[in-house]
C-alpha cells in the first residue's frame, strides 16, 4: 500500500537516501508550511484534507497527512500538489482514524520530493511529526542521533525532531507531551510542530516558537493549524498561543503549557470572518474574487474610523497620543507588494505629517546599522502577519528601542502581537498568492495612519482630515467602476499574452504602482516585466524599448501639472522607439489620447489616493495573461502566501 503507508511498514536502512524518484535527497530542505491538526468525532482524513486545501496557498511542493488508528500510525505523502495526495488516497481503503495531522509544504531549497514531504515518523514509526520552520541546530543533533544509532532517511531538520521525540518517548514512558517539552527546550529557530504518537490515538501536541500555530476551538473537536482558515468551517472560536508554549489537545479539552512543563495562558479569540470568505464561490481564481472583493474590502478597512465629530479614531491603536507626538522619523518595513504598499504611504504620510519617512525593505533593514531610536515610528506593514523578513526587522527595531505599528490583516498573526499597536485591515482571508485586496487595503490603512499622525500632531486642521476622510469613503464605489469596465483589459490581456516583455512606468505615487503592475505580471504570468521611475528612463532602461514592446504608464491626475506634463514626455519618449503604449489617465484628460496607443480610463481621485483606482487594471492583466497562458493563478511556480522563512 503506498498511499496510506502504516509506518511499522516502512522500510529504513542507509540505503533509504533516494528520494521515490530515484535522484540523491538534497542538503537541508527548510519548509514554509501549512499545517493542520485534527482531534474529535468526524473522520480525521476528511478534516484534515479539507483543512489542506484551504492552507494550500501557503505552500504546494508536497503534502502529507498522518493518522492515528488501533495503535498505528498511517502516513502517506506525495511530492507536488495536494491533488496528487488526494489521488495516491483515492485508491486507498479508508482508514477510520478521528486523530491526524497535515501537512503541505514550500521548500527553500532542495528537492520537493516524496521522501522530504512531511510527516516525517521515528524509525519505529511510534511518532509523526509535521514542521513548518527552520531547526538551526539540526545538523549538530542529527550527528548526535547518528552517534547513537539512529538512521535518517531524508535529510530535513523535521526528521530529526521525529527521532529525538521517539528518544523522549522512551524516556517519558509514551508521554508526548513531556516528550514534546523535552525535545523543544533542545531546538534552536523557529518553528511550529504538531506531533501524534501511534501508542495515544486520541491526542496531539503541538508546539511554536516564532512560526504561527493556532488552536481552533470546537464542541467535542478540537484543531491545530497555521491560520483559522484551516477550521473556520468547523468553528470561529480559537486560542492565540504564546511565544514557546506547548498544547496538548484531545477532543475535549485545550491544555497549554511552557517549554518547562509550567502551565501557561494562551489568549482566546473569535474569528470574525466567516466561512464562505474563504471558499471561491464560483470564480474559477480566489484572485478573481479578491480583486472583486477591493470595494469591500476598502470600505471595511475605513468602517467605524469617523467619530461623531468628523475626526478619526483608530480604536485598535495602542500608541497613546503623546507617544506619537515625540515621534520625529517614520520608518515603514514591508516586502513585496506590502512594501510597494509602504512607498505609497511614504508620499502621503511626509505630505500631510512633515514628518521624514523611510520604506524599506524588511529583509535589508536590519543589516545596513539603521538609525533607529525611541522616537523613531517603524511600521511594519504585513497582509499574513507572519512574514519572518518583517518580524525580524521589527525584533530588532524594537532592540533599539522603537516603537513598532503594525498594519495587518491577519488577527492572531505573530506581527500585531510582537508590535506596540496594530491598525488591522479588514480585507478578510487572502488566499490567492498574489496580494490583491491586501495590498489597496494596506494603502487605506497607511494612509489613516498619516492621518492620524497629522491629527494628533496638529499638520492638519480637522476640517482637512474629513475632507480626506470623505474622500477616501468615495473610493469604494471607485474600484467598483473600474471593476465594471474591466473588459477592455482582458481584451487587452489576450492580446499582449504573447509579450516578452512588458515595462510599466510611473511618477510620484505611479512609481510604486509600476512596480506593482510589473511584480504581479512576473508572479502570475512569468513574464520578464520592470517598473521604472519614468524620469529613470532615460538613464538606462530605455535601452529596452524595442518595436512593439507594450509600456504601462501611469499618469498622474492633472492637479500635479509638473509631474502630468513629464509623464506626457516620456510616453512620446517610449513612442518615438516603438512601444505600444497603454497609458492609464483620469477620465477628462483628454491630453493623453493623442499620445497613447490605448488609455485605460480611471476615476477622478486625488494624486495621493490614485493608487487605489490605478492598481486594479493591471491585477486583472496580470490575471488575465496568467489564464490565457494557462498557469495557476492562484498558486504561482516556486511561491507560497506566507513567507515563514528568511
Ligand atoms: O504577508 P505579507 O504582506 O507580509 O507578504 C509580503 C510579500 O511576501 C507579498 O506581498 C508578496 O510579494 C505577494 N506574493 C505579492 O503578490
Amino acid at each position: 500500500m503506498r498511499g496510506l503507508l502504516p509506518v511499522s511498514r516502512m522500510t529504513s536502512g542507509r540505503g533509504r537516501r533516494r528520494s521515490a524518484a530515484g535522484e540523491p535527497a538534497v542538503a537541508t530542505l527548510v519548509p514554509m508550511c501549512g499545517i493542520v491538526g485534527y482531534v474529535g468525532g468526524q473522520q480525521a482524513i476528511d478534516v484534515v484534507m479539507d483543512g489542506l486545501r484551504r492552507l494550500e496557498y501557503r505552500g504546494y511542493d508536497s503534502a502529507g497527512v498522518a493518522l492515528v488508528e488501533a495503535g498505528s500510525l498511517h502516513t502517506a505523502k506525495r511530492a507536488g500538489k495536494l491533488a496528487n495526495l488526494d489521488k495516491a488516497l483515492a485508491h486507498e481503503h479508508p482508514v477510520p482514524a478521528t486523530t491526524g495531522i497535515g501537512h503541505t509544504r514550500w521548500a527553500t531549497h532542495g528537492a520537493p520530493n516524496d521522501v522530504n514531504a512531511h510527516p516525517h515518523t521515528d524509525a519505529a514509526g511510534r511518532v509523526a511529526v509535521i514542521h513548518n520552520g527552520i531547526i538551526e541546530n539540526f545538523a549538530e543533533l542529527r550527528v548526535g542521533l547518528e552517534r547513537r544509532g539512529h538512521d535518517l532517511v531524508s535529510e530535513t531538520d523535521t526528521e530529526v525532531v521525529a527521532h529525538l521525540l521517539g528518544e523522549e518517548l522512551s524516556r517519558h514512558d509514551g508521554d508526548l507531551v513531556a516528550a514534546m517539552h523535552g525535545v523543544c527546550r533542545d531546538l534552536a529557530g523557529a518553528f511550529t510542530l504538531v506531533a501524534v504518537a501511534a501508542a495515544d490515538p486520541d491526542r496531539l501536541v503541538a508546539a511554536r516558537r516564532s512560526s504561527p500555530l493556532v488552536v481552533g476551538l470546537g464542541d467535542g473537536e478540537n484543531f491545530v493549524a497555521s491560520d483559522v482558515s484551516a477550521f473556520i468551517a468547523h468553528t470561529r472560536e480559537a486560542l492565540e498561543l504564546g511565544q514557546d508554549q506547548v498544547v496538548e489537545v484531545t477532543r475535549d479539552s485545550v491544555t497549554v503549557t511552557d517549554f518547562a512543563g509550567a502551565a501557561a495562558e494562551a489568549t482566546p479569540y473569535h474569528v470574525d470572518w466567516d466561512a464562505s470568505a474563504a471558499e471561491k464561490g464560483g470564480y474559477a481564481w480566489f484572485m478573481l474574487k479578491e480583486i472583486d472583493e477591493q470595494p469591500r474590502a476598502i470600505a471595511d478597512t475605513l468602517l467605524g474610523r469617523m467619530a461623531a465629530d468628523g475626526s478619526l479614531q483608530l480604536d485598535e491603536m495602542r500608541l497613546s497620543d503623546e507617544e506619537l507626538r515625540v515621534v520625529d522619523k517614520v520608518i515603514i518595513i514591508a516586502c513585496g507588494t506590502a512594501f510597494y504598499s509602504g512607498l505609497v504611504a511614504k508620499y502621503a504620510i511626509e505630505h500631510w505629517t512633515r514628518l521624514p519617512c523611510e520604506v524599506e525593505l524588511a529583509s535589508e533593514f536590519r543589516y545596513r546599522d539603521p538609525v533607529v531610536d525611541r522616537s523613531t515610528l517603524v511600521v511594519a506593514i504585513s497582509q499574513s502577519g507572519e512574514t519572518m523578513d518583517t518580524l525580524m526587522a521589527i525584533r530588532y527595531a524594537r532592540a533599539q528601542r522603537a516603537r513598532v505599528l503594525a498594519i495587518c490583516n491577519t488577527n492572531g498573526s505573530t506581527i500585531p502581537r510582537e508590535s506596540d499597536a496594530v491598525i488591522y485591515t479588514r480585507a478578510g482571508p487572502e488566499i490567492a498568492v498574489a496580494s490583491t485586496k491586501g495590498f489597496l487595503s494596506q494603502i487605506v490603512a497607511c494612509h489613516l495612519l498619516g492621518l492620524y499622525l497629522a491629527q494628533v500632531r496638529g499638520t492638519k486642521y480637522g476640517d482637512e482630515v474629513k475632507a480626506i476622510l470623505d474622500q477616501l469613503h468615495r473610493v469604494p464605489a471607485q474600484v467598483q467602476r473600474v471593476l465594471d469596465d474591466a473588459d477592455q483589459v482582458r481584451v487587452l490581456a489576450r492580446d499582449l499574452a504573447g509579450s516578452t516583455s512588458v515595462l510599466f512606468l510611473g511618477r510620484h505615487t505611479g512609481f510604486p504602482v509600476a512596480l506593482e503592475g510589473a511584480l504581479k505580471l512576473k508572479e502570475l504570468a512569468y513574464l520578464h516585466a520592470e517598473g521604472f521611475a519614468a524620469g529613470e528612463l532615460k538613464h538606462g532602461p530605455i535601452a529596452l524599448v524595442d518595436i512593439g514592446v507594450p509600456v504601462f504608464v501611469v499618469v498622474p491626475p492633472r492637479g500635479r501639472d509638473a509631474i502630468h506634463a513629464k509623464m506626457l514626455s516620456n510616453i512620446q519618449e517610449v513612442r518615438a522607439r516603438g512601444a505600444r503604449t497603454i497609458v492609464l489617465a483620469e477620465e477628462g484628460d483628454d491630453e493623453v489620447a493623442g499620445h497613447a496607443d490605448e488609455v485605460i480610463w480611471l476615476p477622478r481621485v486625488p494624486t495621493l489616493l490614485q493608487p487605489l483606482v490605478a492598481t486594479v487594471p493591471l491585477q486583472i492583466f496580470a490575471c488575465e495573461v496568467a489564464t490565457a497562458l494557462g498557469h495557476d493563478v492562484d498558486q504561482p511556480r516556486n511561491l507560497a502566501k506566507s513567507v515563514t522563512v528568511e
